[in-house]
């Protein structure tokens, strides 16, 4: 049997400074001990958006004192830490470097070795951690700054099989609020807005629906928001209401047809599954309760078990910092040295294309 392993994870590759323990079991069950997380969202919220030297001085305030909650709360220390992992990327660098020079600190000070994580592979592996799901699975990452859809094979083994070209779908919710007037993040307000408002008063795009690959892009739809908004000007309350109804129905039926796609690709590749595959979703935008429903309706068709962790592990969390390390740990995977370097830019998919626009806000996962 695996022995019990015990890793502190750190996060700070966005807006979220993060810090968490975890522990694994002999029978590689996930346990979380502690996990805490400071979100930053008063100090950007005047700029409608995450400002990067803003969010690196704030996790450089932060860190030190989470990471002591974390251990303190876990009951953990020097003696019983097998490890230490801290995000590498990708993410806005100022934060990045705090959070990878303190994991390389800590590590250092205790004698333990250190995992450079992807933030995208803690999101990929949570659905483990939380549910225990098996390999092969798919992935669907729905944030701020990032829309994939990704074929997990295996800890380290990523297919991306679509990605936005444009806009992530957290960012089209995000600039869609700020051109009605709403607050940030625009999410939240737009679903909010949208519950009542008349989903059917504008047709908005819903580009790439109909095509073969499995990318998104929401920029269209940004756009012809703003033409609606300008055409209503100025704009009533039902206005700002309608307008999110069907931005929102615009965007449950764009993601009920390529997600739709992504399953009956996988069935094609996996026709031999021993049970239901799943569909993982992760992000901020999974909290949307529309486009939720749509991918639960969508999984019942298809013959998935659809996973989606709890809200706060679904956005960004050291906690799944922890469990990637512990899974690479446990698997024998070599830990990095001292000279590892944090990356903003830093694909799942090795083998992937960079598309044209896709990572341009590149800041969020
Ligand atoms: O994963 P996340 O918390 O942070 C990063 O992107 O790192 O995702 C934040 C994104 C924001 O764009 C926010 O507007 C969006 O998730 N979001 C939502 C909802 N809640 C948060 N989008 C649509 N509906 C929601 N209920
Ligand atoms: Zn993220």
């Amino acid at each position: 049997m695996a022995p019990v392993l015990r890793i502190l994870g750190i996060e700070t590759s966005c807006d979220e400074t993060a810090a968490s323990v975890v522990l694994r079991h002999a029978d590689g069950r996930g346990e979380i001990l502690s996990d805490v997380v400071l979100s930053q969202l008063d100090e950007h919220s005047a700029y409608g958006g995450v400002v990067p030297e803003i969010a690196a001085r704030a996790h450089v305030e932060a860190l030190d004192v989470l990471v002591e909650e974390a251990l303190a709360k876990a009951g953990a220390g020097p003696d019983n830490i097998d490890a230490i992992a801290a995000t590498a990327g990708p993410g806005l660098i100022g934060g990045l470097i705090v959070g990878l020079m303190t994991g390389k600190a800590i590590a250092r000070a205790w004698n333990k070795p250190l995992y450079a994580i992807n933030h995208l592979e803690g999101h990929a592996l949570t659905a483990r951690l939380t549910d225990g799901v098996e390999f092969p699975f798919l992935m669907l990452l729905v944030s701020g700054g990032h829309t994939q859809l990704v074929l997990v094979r295996g800890v380290g083994d990523y297919v991306r099989w679509g990605t936005t070209i444009d806009d992530a779908l957290g960012e089209a919710f995000d600039k869609t609020a700020k051109l009605l007037g709403l607050p940030y993040p625009g999410g939240p307000a737009v679903e909010r807005a949208a519950a009542g408002g008349d989903e059917k008063r504008f047709t908005f795009p819903r580009p790439l629906v109909g095509e073969a690959r499995l990318d998104f892009s929401f920029s269209g739809l940004k756009t012809a928001v703003r033409q609606a908004a300008e055409a209503a000007a100025p704009v009533t309350q039902k206005d700002i209401a309608d307008i999110c109804a069907s931005f929102q129905r615009a965007i449950v039926r764009t993601m009920d047809e390529r997600i739709g796609r992504g399953l009956q690709r996988f069935h094609e590749e996996f026709p031999d599954m021993p049970e239901k595959p799943a569909l993982v979703v992760a992000g901020g935008v999974a909290a949307n309760k529309a486009l939720r429903a749509a991918l639960l309706g969508l999984c019942e068709r298809h013959g998935f078990r659809f996973i989606a962790p709890p809200h706060h592990l679904c956005t960004d969390n050291a906690a799944m910092i922890a469990w990637a390390g512990l899974e690479r740990m446990a698997l024998g995977l070599p830990a990095d040295d001292n000279a590892t370097a944090p990356r903003s830019r830093w694909p799942l998919d090795r083998q992937a294309q960079a598309l044209i626009g896709y990572g341009k806000r590149g800041a969020k996962a």
